[in-house]
């Protein structure tokens, strides 16, 4: 708080994947100024899930903009901004022209599932994982047990890249000429914003692709040349911390997630955030060693920030937000404030269960194919009973992921922390406590990723003024 001048304010942005937001925070972190916008989904197929590059941007200049006017603020008030990001949505582009070959391929894009199921099932996989267990037993080197137990998973960028490339010939032949860029959208920003100068990420971002590898902190080229991804293509990799800087305001990228769980303060190992939005995703701070799992959480790195690693495991439920916005569009309810009232309104769900898997089901049962369904409905049936149903699988999900998390790190789980829009719903939270047997602290501001983008972010600057004055 020290390092900043009076009167300086942060800017923080979020890309997530129903909202684009940004709020101009003062030294005491309060918010002065915000502005948020829709993020526009495209289904140009069943299973695709895309973005329009060009609507991220202007959506992203848009809230910049709207939250400093809204904070009676010009730029030249900012001290610096801090970008966090959806994960694992990536383009790739032109880099001479910054123009991108296709939309963005979302995160929730089901294209390469059948791709993941046959890699996953593979005799290459087989074969893989027992040569990887020998080494493991030889050398007792982690990396070498968890590359034995990779599963494949649809949310990581590997498939849907080797989709893009197989289907998009331009993307062949940039990469023929060393002119392709890969990018998540924290790199793509970057890559405008510095007019194509920086074609850059962070750890955290990087670790969440897949492609990354999070033990020798380096993309994978192991992973790339087994299934044929050119290395050239990636972006450098820097430190969380690390700022470009954006006429003359420095900024810095992060990947949501990790982002919430520096907003949380989650720094001690055992820490858990669950951050419940668009999907839910559960990370617990595993210190500085990452962490192999079994069940399909994945290790990825909080955020590398000078010399301090912190790694967190990561387990999550893709459909949350999207199960209960689908619910308010089939009109189960109108508003999604009454849902939670709706819920309390039945003793129980009368039998109905629902399966949240739009986009599959993930840890630990890891089917990329999962489908949705309602169970049980009968002519006692209720829109109450089912919007209950929603909800309690919401929760349900929950304590299946938080199971997994104590059976596998073994670690002592110190404080959990939720945050995210669907955190709001009292009937889930209760039900989640529950479940847990335990306290979950919900903030009364539940946008985390803005506010630990913009923690790191003043972070930065303060560090810097330490640099200079010393
Ligand atoms: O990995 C995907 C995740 O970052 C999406 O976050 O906030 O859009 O649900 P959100």
């Amino acid at each position: 708080r020290n390092g900043l001048k009076r009167g300086s304010f942060i800017l923080a942005v979020d890309v997530g994947t129903t909202y684009i937001r940004c709020h101009v925070y003062d030294k005491e972190t309060k918010i002065r100024g915000s502005c948020t916008t829709k993020v526009v989904l495209l289904y140009p197929e069943v299973g695709h899930v895309e973005m329009d590059p060009e609507q991220i941007w202007s959506g992203f200049v848009t809230v910049v903009r709207g939250a400093v006017h809204d904070a009676g603020l010009q730029m030249s008030n900012i001290e610096a901004l801090g970008i966090s990001t959806q994960r694992a949505t990536f383009t790739t582009w032109d880099r001479k022209t910054g123009v991108p070959f296709h939309n963005f391929i979302s995160w929730q894009d089901q294209r390469a599932a059948d791709l993941v199921r046959s890699w996953n099932r593979s005799c290459t996989m087989k074969v893989i994982h027992n040569v990887m267990k020998v080494l493991y037993l030889m050398t007792r080197q982690k990396r070498l047990l968890a590359a034995s137990l990779i599963v494949f998973s649809t949310q990581h960028v590997t498939f849907r890249l080797v989709w893009a490339l197989a289907h998009y010939k331009q993307i062949r032949q940039a990469v023929d000429e060393g002119n392709c860029c890969f990018g998540t959208i924290d790199t793509w920003l970057i890559f405008k914003l510095t007019k194509g100068k920086v074609h850059a990420t962070d750890y955290s971002n990087a670790s969440t692709t897949g492609i990354f590898d999070s033990y020798q902190m380096c993309w994978s080229s192991f992973l790339c040349s087994l299934v044929s991804l050119p290395l050239s293509i990636f972006p450098k990799v820097e430190d969380t911390g690390s700022q470009q800087v954006f006429s003359s305001v420095p900024m810095l990228q992060m990947a949501d997630q990790q982002a919430a769980m520096f907003g949380e303060c989650c720094f001690d190992v055992g820490d858990v955030k669950i951050t419940m939005g668009t999907g839910t995703f559960m990370n617990i701070n595993t210190g500085q060693k990452p962490h192999t799992s079994v069940a399909g959480l994945y290790p990825v790195v909080g955020w590398k920030i000078g010399p301090e690693l912190v790694y967190l495991a990561e387990g999550n439920a893709a459909d949350t937000g999207t199960a209960i916005r689908w619910a308010q569009e089939l009109e189960l309810f109108s508003d999604v404030k009454d849902t939670s009232a709706m819920a309390y309104s039945v003793d129980d769900s009368d039998g109905v269960c629902f399966v949240p898997s739009f986009s599959g089901l993930q840890a630990p049962l890891n089917d990329p194919k999962a489908c949705a369904s309602f169970m049980g409905l009968k002519p006692s049936t209720t829109k109450s009973h089912l919007v209950r149903a929603i909800l309690e699988s919401v929760a349900f999900r929950n304590k299946q992921l938080y199971e997994i998390m104590l059976r596998e790190t073994h670690i002592p789980i110190a404080k959990i922390r939720v945050n995210g829009g669907v955190s709001t719903n009292d009937f889930i939270m209760q039900l989640t406590a529950d479940l847990f047997g335990r306290k979950v602290a919900r903030h009364k501001d539940n946008e985390m990723s803005c506010l630990g983008c913009a923690f790191v972010a003043g972070l930065g600057v303060v560090l810097k003024t330490v640099l200079i004055r010393s």
